[in-house]
């Protein structure tokens, strides 16, 4: 009567999860990843040796191993109580396709991050009734910093948040054999330990409005290039730390447009519990009690956070050789403007609220992408079938939105 649990994907985090939910005597942890050839490498690798994950902040280590690593959704899903998906956004539509058959009611879905548009994701393809059945969870981050020290053998965990904030929809949780069914919050936890605290509050929409990355990344990358005059710089620019105030007052302008969207969402639809959109300052004060020196703006806040020093700009050596040039087929752009902003986008258009401020970051993004999301005043670009923008789904009243 173990908790079956499937970590979905192979990377940094994968491995955290495998070695820490494998060192619970309760939980039976099965590694999912259907990626090139993950599963053999892992499985291989651990025949050998000892699969050990190294918490860096206090020096200890555990060595547990995962149960199986495998890219076979049957041997992975079979009788799974907890699904947690731990790949970049656009990894999750084809481990929902391939564990489909084995999601019934209660059975727990969990992603970390869940990113915008998570649960119009998981609606498409489970299907209305079934993501009904299931209960989802969509976290705004991964709870640990973590990087794989070698492939298949361990993993430094360099930091352990404190909680991880989220939103469930669904109630009760899986039966484990000879057990009541408990809150999914409390499955959740016992997999993970102690740390961080998983706080899981209002609608699921909410946690896509809020994902911080798809519009801090977006309007940092468009403050400093949307005039870039083409030519080299010589150094690389620091991205948080070099935040000029323009760029900070249009922050905090994207931030206004995306509360105005979750408070006519709460105007329209009363009872929706949106309140876990807050400023980009709320939630940095919220998130960073002790990293920021100068609380006073965002634009304090950016330049003097602690964990950001160093932290430059995505950028490549230009082809003279003179310097650097920006990268823009980076994640800051490639993943949270698909899978991020778009989103937010497309629902502000559902909802009716202008976001003028939203808008020019996508028109100067799609262009420097080579993509069309938005044509017109709309989510109605050729393209707009690789975002998890609602216009995507087909979704069109907040109703829809809702779910
Ligand atoms: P990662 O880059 O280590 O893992 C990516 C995994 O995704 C790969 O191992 C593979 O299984 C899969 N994948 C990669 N490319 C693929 C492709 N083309 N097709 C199919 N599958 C593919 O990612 P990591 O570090 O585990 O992070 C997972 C998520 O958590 C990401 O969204 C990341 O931004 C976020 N995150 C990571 C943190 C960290 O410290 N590693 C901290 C906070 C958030």
């Amino acid at each position: 009567n173990k908790l079956a649990v499937v970590i979905c994907g192979g990377g940094n985090g994968a491995h955290a999860l495998a070695g820490i939910a494998g060192s619970k005597d309760d939980v039976e942890a099965r590694v999912l990843t259907l990626f090139a050839d993950e599963a053999e490498r892992w499985t291989n690798t651990m025949k050998t040796n000892d699969f050990v994950v190294n918490f860096t902040e206090n020096g200890s280590s555990l060595k547990a191993k995962p149960a199986l690593v495998t890219k076979d959704p049957k041997v992975a899903g079979e009788g799974c109580h907890i699904i947690y998906l731990v790949v970049p956004a656009f990894g999750h539509r084809q481990y929902l396709e391939a564990l489909k058959p084995y999601c019934r009611k209660g059975t727990i879905i969990a992603a970390m991050p869940g990113a915008p548009g998570f649960e119009f994701e998981v609606r498409e393809i489970l299907g209305k009734q079934l993501a009904n059945d299931c209960i989802l969870m969509s976290f705004e981050s991964l709870p640990w910093a973590c990087r794989i020290t070698e492939y298949g053998k361990g993993v430094d965990v360099l930091g352990v948040k404190g909680f991880m904030k989220g939103s469930m929809h669904g109630e009760g949780g899986p039966t484990v054999l000879g057990n009541s069914p408990l809150e999914a919050v409390t499955y959740g936890q016992g997999s993970l330990g102690n740390r961080p605290t998983l706080i899981c509050k209002g609608h699921l929409l909410g946690t896509t409005l809020i994902a911080i990355n798809s519009y801090l990344h977006t309007t940092i990358m468009y403050g400093r290039w949307h005039d870039w005059d083409g030519k080299p710089l010589a150094e690389k620019p620091l991205f948080y730390n070099g935040l000029d105030e323009a760029t900070a007052k249009m922050l905090e302008d994207v931030s206004q447009e995306i509360q105005n969207i979750a408070r006519e969402i709460e105007k329209q639809k009363p009872g929706t519990d949106l309140s876990q959109v807050v400023s980009v300052r709320d939630w940095y004060l919220d998130t960073w009690p002790n990293h920021i020196p100068d609380k006073t703006s965002i634009y304090t806040i950016l330049r003097t956070h602690k964990s950001y020093p160093g932290l430059v700009h995505p950028m490549e050596p230009s082809k003279d050789g003179n310097g650097f040039v920006p990268l823009f087929t980076q994640r800051y752009l490639t993943e949270d403007i698909p899978f991020g902003l778009t989103v937010t986008r497309g629902i502000a258009e559902i909802v009716g609220v202008p976001t003028p401020n939203i808008d020019k970051i996508i028109l100067w993004a799609q262009g420097v992408m080579g993509k069309e999301y938005m044509v017109d005043g709309k989510m109605a670009g050729k393209d707009i079938g690789e975002t998890r923008s609602p216009q995507r789904y087909g979704l069109k009243t907040v109703d829809d939105l809702l779910g």
